[in-house]
């Protein structure tokens, strides 16, 4: 039997309805902050994620799936969805009539990290991305946005993280203070880092292997960097977050595992997960649109780990997965012609309707009824007909009501509306 590959994984039908609900709350709520769908697509020039992500950074380095495609161009199934966004947002010139645009993406990524619980190798990211807008103000409001989403679906054990990476004109003297102390403690990082250290210090932060995170403990403090106008634009997205009452933690760590970003990053974190405790991520990267070849737009975004959401809002909601409302018990040739007509017109009227043609046994329909956790059976058997009515069953009192088979899917859409 053909397995699927490591790392990937299905979602059946009975997790779907919770994968349902929480894209349509997405949905709505980015919907009323003035956010649109976009869909770029999973394939991708292998030299756009380079570029963007960055060549140091684990993603572009280790984890990207690429290949030659037949006529040898190099191509990626996307790690991300930023990226794609952001030459979208170039290519189709979306800024020349007003260069302020959000979007929002729902869809699948694609990484090679070793697979554990919550992390996979393709999973789903909720992305939502802001351009033409610098002001601290959307940072705080694009975090609200986020964490209002979180509470939407009742999740409580969440923690936001918040950083300013500054900017190209503060972040240089930031990172020759970091470069010097690891090359200080180069005997004790790892190979990765080792050459890290200089090309792309930041990166070293990020670092998941112990002896480097012991190395990077004593590490300068990015605040100490900060120019005023990194400084002052941070103070208020903090101050904005504190007046909305959303609370956070300041974390000097946070580089997060992408290049593109500036100024303000942040991270949501939960300990419901076990080792894999982001759940959101994202930040500004106010330089990216221009080194693709753009206007020099700021942007801000962020992504959510679906799977992992999923994960986390399973473990509080009920199981959300829809049952049918009527149950249809056909019996004999009869029955099972009447039933499948009402089937069709109920399944029209709005009522979830399953229906049985296989010719059973009552007892062996009712078995099924139950086990599908239908409200109602409509009971739809030769006798009855011949009478000219059907019995509609509550699976739950046990009461029967009888009803003329006449304008039966109107009568029936009636009592259940009652
Ligand atoms: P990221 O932190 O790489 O950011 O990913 C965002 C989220 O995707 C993570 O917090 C995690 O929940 C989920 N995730 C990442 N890798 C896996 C995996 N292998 N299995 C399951 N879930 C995973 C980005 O991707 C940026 N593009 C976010 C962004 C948008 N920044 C600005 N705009």
């Amino acid at each position: 039997m053909i397995q699927l590959i490591r790392g990937f994984k299905d979602i059946l039908p009975e997790e779907s309805a919770l994968w349902q609900h929480i894209e349509n709350t997405a949905r709505a709520l980015f919907e009323d902050f003035g956010f649109r769908e976009i869909h770029p697509p999973v394939l991708e020039k292998t030299e756009l994620f380079k570029r963007s992500i960055g060549e140091d950074t684990d993603i572009v380095e280790k984890e990207m799936y690429t290949f030659a495609d037949r006529n040898g161009d190099l191509i990626t199934l996307r790690p991300e969805a930023t990226a794609s966004v952001v030459r979208s947002y170039i290519q189709h010139k979306m800024y020349a009539v007003d260069p302020i645009r959000k979007m929002y993406t729902i869809g699948p990524m694609f990484r090679r990290e070793r697979p554990q619980k919550g992390r996979y190798r393709q999973f789903y990211q909720i992305n939502a991305e802001v351009f033409g807008e610098a002001s601290p103000y959307i940072d705080a409001q694009l975090i609200f946005m986020l964490v209002t989403l979180f509470s939407k679906l009742g999740v409580m054990d969440i923690n936001a993280h918040i950083n300013s990476l500054g900017c190209p004109e503060c972040r240089p003297d930031f990172r020759k203070a970091l470069s010097e102390l690891l090359i200080s403690r180069k005997e004790q990082l790892c190979e990765d880092c080792i050459r890290r250290s200089e090309r792309n210090p930041l990166r070293v932060l990020d670092c998941k292997v112990p002896a480097c995170r012991e190395a990077v403990s004593e590490a300068p403090s990015i605040m100490d960097f900060l120019c005023p106008d990194c400084a002052r634009h941070f103070d208020t997205v903090q101050a904005m977050l504190v007046k909305q009452g959303v609370r956070f933690e300041l974390d000097k760590r946070l580089v997060r595992g992408l290049d593109y970003y500036t100024r303000t990053t942040f991270e949501l974190q939960t300990g419901a997960l076990g080792a894999q405790s982001a759940v959101a991520g994202g930040g500004r990267y106010d330089g990216l649109v221009k080194a693709l070849g753009g206007p020099a737009h700021p942007a801000i975004g962020f992504a959510i780990g679906f799977d992992r959401l999923v994960e986390i809002v399973s473990q509080s909601q009920e199981n959300l997965e829809k049952k049918p409302v009527i149950f249809i018990a056909a019996l004999g040739e009869e029955g099972i012609q009447n039933g499948y007509i009402w089937a069709n017109e109920l399944c029209l009227a709005g009522v979830p309707t399953e229906a049985d043609f296989s010719g059973k046994s009552l007892k062996s329909l009712m078995k099924r009824a139950d086990r599908m956790g239908a409200l109602f059976v409509l009971m739809v058997g030769e006798s009855e007909l011949k009478e000219g009515r059907v019995v509609l069953r509550d699976m739950k009192t046990k009461e029967q009501h009888a009803f003329p088979v006449d304008k039966l899917t109107e009568t029936i859409t009636n009592f259940l509306n009652r």
